[in-house]
C-alpha cells in the first residue's frame, strides 16, 4: 500500500465489531477487499453481508487470534481467495479488570493469549509477505492503556503496552523497506468491548465488577466512524502513533514528568553521577 492509495487487500481480526468493524466499512467505500476474522461467527455473517451490500467483496473467517495455525490458515485463505493482503489490521481485543493478586491466571492466560500473542500470531503470518513484496501496512491496537499502567487493568495494560513496544520496533525494522506500521492507542469508543469480554472470559462467567465500572464509560465513548476516519487519515500519513482523544494527552504528559524526574535523581545519585552513561552511538530506530 503506498501512502497515497487505499489498500486493495486489508485482513481485519475484530473484524465483526466496534472498531474492526468501522474501518471495514470506511475501507469497503473506496473499494478495498476485506477479509474478516473473528471468532464470533454470527456477528461475523452479519458483518460479511453488510459489507456486501456496499458492492464490495468480503470474506469472513472464524478464527481464534490467540491460536497460531487458525491465524495462519486464515491468512493464507485471505490471499488466496482475496490476492496478496496488504494491510493487516491486529484488532482483535477483550478486557479482564480487578486487582493484581485477584485476577486469577485464566484471566492473565485470555488476556495475554488474546490481545498480545494474537498480534504477534497477525505479525509474524504476514511479515515475512509483506518483506518479500516490498510494501504494505500493519496496524495493531493497542490502547491509551498501553501508554501507562492503571488500577484494576493490569493484564489489559501490559497486554497493550507490549503492543505498542512491538509496534515501535516493527516501525523501526520496516520502514526502511517501505512497508508502513501503525499502533492505535484510542481512549474510550462506543463498541461491545465489554460485552464482548463478559461473553467470552473462561474465568468470568458473571460480569466482573470492575469492568462494569468501565462500562459507562464504553458506553458513552467516541464513535467507531471517528476512529476509522482518523486511522485512515493516520495511514496515508504513515503516522506510528495513532491517538484519538486529544484530551488523554496529559497521561503520556504525567509518565513522561515522573521519567523526567527518575533520570535526575539518577544524575544526582553518588552511586552513578561520576560513571559514563551516555547513549553508545547505535540506532534504535
Ligand atoms: N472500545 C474502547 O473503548 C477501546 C479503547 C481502547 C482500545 N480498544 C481496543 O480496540 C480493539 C477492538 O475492540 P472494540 O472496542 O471494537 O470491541 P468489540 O468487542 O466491539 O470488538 C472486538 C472484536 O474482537 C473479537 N474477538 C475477541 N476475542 C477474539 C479472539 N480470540 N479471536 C478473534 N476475535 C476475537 C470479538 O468477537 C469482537 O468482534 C480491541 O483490541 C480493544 O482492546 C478499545
Amino acid at each position: 500500500m503506498s501512502s497515497e492509495q487505499p489498500p486493495q487487500v486489508a485482513f481485519i481480526t475484530g473484524g465483526s465489531s466496534g472498531i474492526g468493524l468501522a474501518l471495514a466499512r470506511r475501507l469497503a467505500r473506496t473499494g478495498t477487499k476485506l477479509a474478516l476474522v473473528d471468532r464470533d461467527e454470527e456477528s461475523l455473517g452479519h458483518a460479511v453481508a453488510e459489507i456486501e451490500s456496499m458492492q464490495t467483496r468480503a470474506i469472513g473467517l472464524v478464527c481464534d487470534v490467540g491460536d497460531r495455525a487458525q491465524v495462519f490458515h486464515a491468512a493464507e485463505r485471505a490471499d488466496a481467495e482475496l490476492g496478496p493482503v496488504d494491510l493487516v489490521v491486529n484488532n482483535a481485543g477483550v478486557g479482564a479488570a480487578g486487582a493484581i493478586g485477584d485476577i486469577s491466571s485464566d484471566s492473565w492466560d485470555w488476556v495475554m493469549r488474546v490481545n498480545l500473542m494474537g498480534v504477534i500470531h497477525g505479525i509474524e503470518a504476514f511479515v515475512p509477505k509483506l518483506k518479500a513484496r516490498g510494501r504494505g501496512y500493519i496496524l495493531n491496537t493497542a490502547s491509551m492503556a498501553g501508554m501507562r499502567g492503571g488500577a484494576f487493568m493490569g493484564p489489559y495494560c501490559a497486554s497493550k503496552a507490549a503492543v505498542v513496544s512491538i509496534s515501535e520496533t516493527l516501525y523501526a525494522e520496516l520502514s526502511p523497506m517501505g512497508i508502513g506500521v501503525s499502533v492505535l492507542c484510542p481512549g474510550f469508543v462506543k463498541t461491545r468491548l465489554h460485552l464482548t469480554s463478559f461473553e467470552t472470559d473462561p474465568a468470568n462467567k458473571e460480569a466482573d465488577p470492575q469492568l462494569v465500572a468501565f462500562s459507562p464509560l464504553i458506553e458513552t465513548g467516541i464513535p467507531v466512524e471517528a476512529v476509522a476516519e482518523r486511522i485512515v487519515e493516520a495511514m496515508k500519513n504513515r503516522e506510528l502513533y495513532i491517538f484519538t482523544h486529544p484530551g488523554y494527552a496529559s497521561i503520556v504528559e504525567e509518565r513522561y514528568a515522573q521519567l523526567r524526574q527518575a533520570f535526575e535523581a539518577a544524575a544526582q545519585s553518588p552511586a552513578i553521577s561520576s560513571l559514563d552513561t551516555a547513549l553508545p552511538a547505535i540506532s534504535l530506530g
